[in-house]
Formats: structure tokens, C-alpha cells, sequence
């Protein structure tokens, strides 16, 4: 097993951090208190080709692997969990389910903005009624023949309001269960689409969660990706993918609050001395560093069986699993190790707290990661 970087990815990670730490730690904490999109910031990260990392230079793209997709994911989420979502919705749902099983045309149209960053995407599934019970979709699309009368509301929606290409998942035939669901790219601006209410969230502040409805909205034909009734295996194959970037932003969390710790621990002085050499905070250390090495290794994992074409189906839903529950136990303990400064937002850990709760939540809760893998070991 050979666990060297090459010289591409170890690049592509110092240009992530890099872009981290000088353009968006300044604001970081602005943003999160103002709920502001980093609308400037997703320029720059398009620039440097961060927003369709792993699709084909042809459609705009970056050309990358997936374990460079995580090794950037990882450096931006040490420090701004709201930029690293947009990127990871992007680059993971977006691009990636239009490119690997979009048509041409639809690749040729949306695909070659978003890979460019250009436009940003949307993928909508969840609804007030279809959160984790991804088959029971309220939301309608039913065929007039020359195209498709979309009606309804999907909940929750990462880039909401800064997206212009949505992905939204819909039933064609209730009768039929997950087989009579289908996905469409939306616009913004097609007749009947409003973007509705903005979440005022507990973490994650920066990015933009709405609510969207759908009423009598015409959607072209052209515009369903798949076969028919592909939807819902459509969603899932993309949410697998996904997972596997939520789990580098987990990771990142983790990685960031343990970086923040050393070096706080090093000016930090109680009792006479820097707090590291407290046993009491070097042996918090020492476990925070064992269990981000430890999310860290399945979160690669995940990303080289991807690349390498073996099914990562359950390895990303246990690259997630444990790398959100690291990321959530890890940043508290980082806010224990600043004690007061900890509960302050000036000194970042309390943000990373508060972002790391949603990577138990999105992208399907840690419970459902647990059915996925539950189901692999009990179907091999
Ligand atoms: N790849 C391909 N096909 C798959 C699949 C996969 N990974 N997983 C399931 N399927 C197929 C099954 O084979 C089955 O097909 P057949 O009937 O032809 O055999 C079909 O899909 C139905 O599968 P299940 O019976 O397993 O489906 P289920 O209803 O029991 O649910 C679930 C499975 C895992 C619970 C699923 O509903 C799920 O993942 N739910 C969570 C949804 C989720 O993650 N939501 C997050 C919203 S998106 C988001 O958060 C983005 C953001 O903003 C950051």
C-alpha cells in the first residue's frame, strides 16, 4: 500500500490551503455573522478550477482525481465550512450526475458553466415530507406530452439562492414507487420557479439554505436526465459521490480544530507553563490527532476506490459516518482546550462546532449511513 501523495495532489492541497488561510480566513467570521454568501471567494476558487475538480478538461473541467478533490475539501473546510459546501454540491452532485449521466446536449449547456464556475448548481431532493425517505417525493412532474408541469416545494436547499442550475428530483408515476421518479434540471428564471424563505441556521451561516417551489413549471423534455424512471438511482449514485465530499469537510473541521488546538496550546500558559505541557491537554491532543488520522484514512479510502473503479457505495457512507462524528467530538474538544477564548467567536472554534453538527445531518444523517452499511455487509 503506498499512502504518498503525488506531486499534482500534494500541489493542489498548498494551493487549497493557501487560498484557505489568505483569502478566506480574513472574513471568515464576518460572513458567518452577517449569513453572507461568498460570492467574491467562489470566483476566486472557479478560478483556480476548484469548482468542477473532476470533470473532463473537454466539458471545463479540471481533470482531476477524486482524492485531489478531498485533499483541497479538507484544507478549505479547515477554515470555511460554508464556502466548502458550495464547492462540495457543486463539484460532487452537479457536475458530477450531469457529467456521468447526462446527455450531450445537457453536458454541452449546463455542465461546461458549472464546471467553469461560471454558474453554480443545486440538487433538490429533500422536501418538508422526504428528508432521509428519499422515495417518498411529494413533488410532481407530470408529462403534458411536449414537456413535463413540475409542482411543488424541496426543502433545505444548499445554494438556494445563489444557484442558476438546479437538479430536482420528482415523482412522474406515484404508482411506481422509486421507479416513477425522475430528475430535471431546472433553471432560474423558468416560469413558476420562486425561490422562497432562507434558513437561519446554526452552523454553516455563510452558505445559502432556502426553500423553493415549483408551480405549473413547464420543464422541457430534453431536460430529464436519464431514462425514464432513472431518477431515484440517479440520486443515489450521486449521493454516494457526495458523501464522500461531505466526509472531507468533516474531516477538515477535525483537522482544523486540532491545528487550531497546537497551536493555541503553545501560547496558552497556566500555571507557570505553555498549557501543552499539561498532561491533561497534551493527552487531549494526542487523541484528537489519533481520531482525525483515523477519519482521514477512510476518507481516503473512499476517494481511491472511486478513482480506482471499485464500488464505494459503503466505504463513503463510512468515510461520513465516522469522519462527522470526529469532526463533531473534536471541535468540542478544541473549544474545551481554548476555555473561554473557546466560547468566543474570535478564536474560530466555536464556528467549527457549530459547522460540524450539519455533517451528521446532510447528505443523508448518520443513521442512514449506518442502513447503507448495514445493508453492503448484510448483501456481500
Ligand atoms: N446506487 C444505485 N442504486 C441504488 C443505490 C446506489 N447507491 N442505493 C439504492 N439503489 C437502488 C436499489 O438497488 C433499488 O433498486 P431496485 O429496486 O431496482 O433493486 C432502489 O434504489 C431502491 O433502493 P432501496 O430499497 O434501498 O431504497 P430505500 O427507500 O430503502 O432507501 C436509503 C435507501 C439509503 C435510505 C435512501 O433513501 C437514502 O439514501 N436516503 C437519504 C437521502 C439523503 O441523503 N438526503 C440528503 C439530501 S441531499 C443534501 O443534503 C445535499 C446538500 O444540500 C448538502
Amino acid at each position: 500500500m503506498n499512502f504518498d501523495l503525488t506531486e499534482e495532489q500534494l500541489a493542489v492541497k498548498e494551493a487549497a490551503r493557501d487560498f484557505a488561510q489568505n483569502v478566506l480566513k480574513p472574513e471568515v467570521i464576518k460572513r458567518d455573522n452577517e449569513q453572507r454568501f461568498p460570492v467574491e471567494e467562489i470566483k476566486q476558487l472557479a478560478e483556480l478550477g476548484f469548482m468542477g475538480m473532476m470533470v473532463d478538461p473537454k466539458y471545463g473541467g479540471s481533470g482531476m482525481d477524486t482524492l485531489s478533490y478531498v485533499l483541497a475539501m479538507e484544507e478549505i473546510s479547515k477554515v470555511d465550512a460554508s464556502t466548502s459546501v458550495c464547492m462540495s454540491v457543486n463539484n460532487s452532485l452537479v457536475c458530477w450526475g450531469i457529467e456521468k449521466f447526462g446527455s450531450e446536449e445537457q453536458k454541452l449547456k449546463y455542465l461546461v458553466p458549472l464546471a467553469k464556475g461560471e454558474k453554480i448548481g443545486a440538487f433538490c431532493l429533500s422536501e418538508p415530507e422526504a428528508g432521509s425517505d428519499a422515495t417518498s417525493q411529494q413533488t410532481t412532474a407530470i408529462d403534458k406530452g411536449d414537456y413535463y408541469l413540475l409542482n411543488g416545494t424541496k426543502n433545505w436547499i444548499t445554494n438556494g439562492s445563489s444557484a442558476s442550475v438546479y437538479l430536482v428530483v420528482a415523482q412522474t408515476n406515484v404508482a411506481a414507487g422509486h421507479k416513477g421518479i425522475n430528475v430535471f434540471i431546472i433553471e432560474r428564471g423558468m416560469e413558476g420557479f420562486i425561490v422562497g424563505a432562507k434558513e437561519d441556521k446554526l452552523g454553516i451561516r455563510g452558505s445559502d439554505t432556502h426553500t423553493l417551489l415549483f408551480n405549473d413549471v413547464k420543464v422541457p423534455k430534453e431536460n430529464r436526465i436519464g431514462e425514464d424512471g432513472f431518477g431515484f438511482k440517479f440520486a443515489m449514485k450521486v449521493l454516494s459521490g457526495g458523501r464522500i465530499g461531505i466526509a472531507a469537510q468533516a474531516l477538515g473541521i477535525a483537522a482544523g480544530a486540532l491545528e487550531l488546538s497546537t497551536a493555541y496550546s503553545k501560547e496558552r500558559k497556566a500555571f507557570g507553563k505553555e498549557i501543552y505541557k499539561h498532561q491533561a491537554i497534551a493527552f487531549k491532543l494526542a487523541d484528537m490527532a489519533t481520531e482525525v488520522e483515523a477519519a482521514r484514512l477512510l476518507v481516503y479510502k473512499s476517494a481511491i476506490d472511486k478513482d480506482q473503479g471499485r464500488n464505494y457505495d459503503q466505504s463513503s457512507a463510512m468515510a461520513k459516518l465516522y469522519a462527522s462524528k470526529v469532526a463533531m467530538e473534536q471541535s468540542v474538544e478544541a473549544v474545551q482546550i481554548h476555555g473561554g477564548y473557546g466560547f468566543v467567536k474570535e478564536y474560530h472554534v466555536e464556528r467549527l462546532m457549530r459547522d460540524a453538527k450539519i455533517t451528521q445531518i446532510y447528505e443523508g444523517t448518520s443513521e442512514i449511513q449506518k442502513i447503507v452499511i448495514s445493508r453492503g455487509i448484510l448483501n456481500s
